[in-house]
């Protein structure tokens, strides 16, 4: 949509509204898309033409865009309270069933659930408690964070720095010193030539012990991750991954952190990412998924020796000093409590096993035609379908053909969102998605793969 008319709202929108992770001189160019509405795993723009959600929003809305249910648990607890705090011994009632029921899913053994609103500030809380854990146990030095090329913590400036990516940190002057990055686990690309997968995820504990050698192990605090990263372009570790690297932070009293703000709440094919990956952390963050993000609630889950240092800390009668005017929102938790009654009256986990490996074979058999697919990876319902020039020796595209970004927009031609990174396509749909679901996103996909590959003047595989 070039050129937005003058005073519609498209103008306005490039007039007074600074959009996130967009660049502004081309969206004034392009104006915004704007969606109005949503019924299911479909949303429908301002002119009423209607597109398959195959992103879920932002990696966020499992239940679809138009749950009854929530809107209702949303309404209700709005009679009751408008907005209670957890300030000062203070609780809404529903914030303790909340922080039961978190509590009783975790895999961390006697947790504790902490309350934010959003994914940034539940990894910063994460990074706040290892400082405490560290500090109390007589080991103040223990400060750095390691983080992974690739990953995605959030927007705000130690999420940021724990971010993998160049673009959260350019403009900004951003790592924060102290902040670190190790290799990601990439299995497609990050191999050596005649390097198998033992001898990868060995070089990957290798580089991190290497690392903790570098900048002192009596300096680093914790070590964090995406169990499947999401925004990095759907990395699944190799098997053995976390175990090896664990293995490596354990031997340097390093906590373990796990970002689910994407995994968690069955994303994955488990209840959690860490469950898929073999992943044992001492905290975890969560957000997204845990209300469907029909109100902006996050949490973080922290284990028996981070709850005993707080306590240390503060034996002298001193507050915890940290805290969000919002946590444990009356209505944000209703929201969530009932988003998790959803997920267990589906059944969440063996139906995202389902409709998982029915889009993972539909998306391998486009694949297997097509002269331009390396690699269909994944888990569960977070998948992602790379394109490169050569699939044969895994080499790139040119970046100047963008061929990610030409995907997207013949796409959304084709009334499907997707999320291109690169050159590798995102597919994250809501979890209530059915098989007839599934084959639409199918058939969208493999409508786009065709018109790409057309204007790229790509041979199909079957043709060759
Ligand atoms: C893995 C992960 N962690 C953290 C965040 C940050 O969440 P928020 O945008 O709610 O701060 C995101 C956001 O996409 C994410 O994907």
């Amino acid at each position: 949509m070039p050129n937005p008319a003058p005073n519609s709202a498209e103008a306005r929108d490039v007039l007074y509204h600074l959009h996130s992770q967009t660049n502004a001189q081309a969206h004034a160019r392009s104006g915004p898309l704007v969606m109005e509405r949503g019924e299911g795993i479909h949303v429908f723009d301002s002119n009423g033409k209607r597109y398959l959600e195959a992103m879920a929003g932002l990696w966020c809305t499992s239940l679809g865009f138009s749950e009854a249910r929530l809107k209702r648990a949303a309404a209700e607890a709005y009679d009751r309270f408008g907005f209670y705090h957890t300030f000062n011994h203070k609780t809404p009632a529903e914030t303790i069933e909340l922080a039961e029921k978190l509590v009783s899913l975790s895999p961390i053994p006697e947790a504790q659930a902490y309350f934010a609103t959003s994914g940034s500030e539940a990894t910063e809380t994460m990074v706040k408690l290892a400082w405490v854990y560290h500090a109390v146990r007589g080991k103040p030095g223990k400060r750095k964070v390691i983080a992974r090329d690739r990953g995605f913590h959030g927007s705000t400036i130690v999420a940021a720095s724990m971010c993998g990516m160049p673009r959260m940190h350019r403009e900004f002057g951003l790592p924060l010193p102290g902040f670190l990055h190790t290799l990601c686990p990439d299995p497609y690309h990050g191999p050596q030539p005649d390097e198998d997968m033992a001898g990868f995820v060995a070089r990957l504990a290798a580089a991190l012990e290497e690392m903790i050698q570098r900048e002192g192990p009596e300096t680093i605090a914790a070590f964090i991750a995406e169990p499947i990263n999401a925004g990095g372009g759907v990395i699944v570790p190799p098997a053995g991954y976390f175990p090896a690297i664990e293995a490596v932070l354990r031997r340097h009293d390093i906590l373990v952190l796990a970002d689910e703000v994407v995994c968690g709440f069955g994303r994955t094919g488990h209840w959690w990412g860490s469950e898929t990956v073999g992943m044992t952390p001492d905290m975890m963050a969560m957000a997204k998924g845990i209300s469907s993000s029909y109100f902006p609630i996050s949490a973080v889950l922290l284990g028996k020796p981070i709850q005993d240092a707080l306590a240390e800390m503060n034996k002298g009668g001193e507050i915890f000093g940290h805290g969000f005017t919002n946590s444990g929102h009356p209505v944000g938790v209703a929201v969530a409590l009932e988003t998790i009654r959803i997920y267990e009256e589906m059944d969440v986990v063996p139906h995202v096993r389902a409709m998982g490996a029915r889009l993972r074979g539909g998306l391998e058999a486009i694949a297997a035609e097509s002269g331009i697919v390396g690699q269909v990876r994944g888990a569960g319902l977070i998948l992602g379908v790379e394109m490169v020039a050569d699939p044969a020796r895994r080499a790139a595209f040119d970046p100047a053909l963008k061929v990610g970004a030409r995907f997207d927009a013949e796409a959304l031609r084709n009334g499907l969102v997707i999320r291109p990174m690169g050159d590798t396509i995102a597919l994250c749909p809501p979890l209530i998605i059915d098989e007839a679901g599934v084959d639409e996103i199918l058939d969208l996909f493999s409508r786009t793969l065709r018109a790409v590959e057309a204007g790229l003047g790509a041979p199909r595989a079957a043709a060759e």
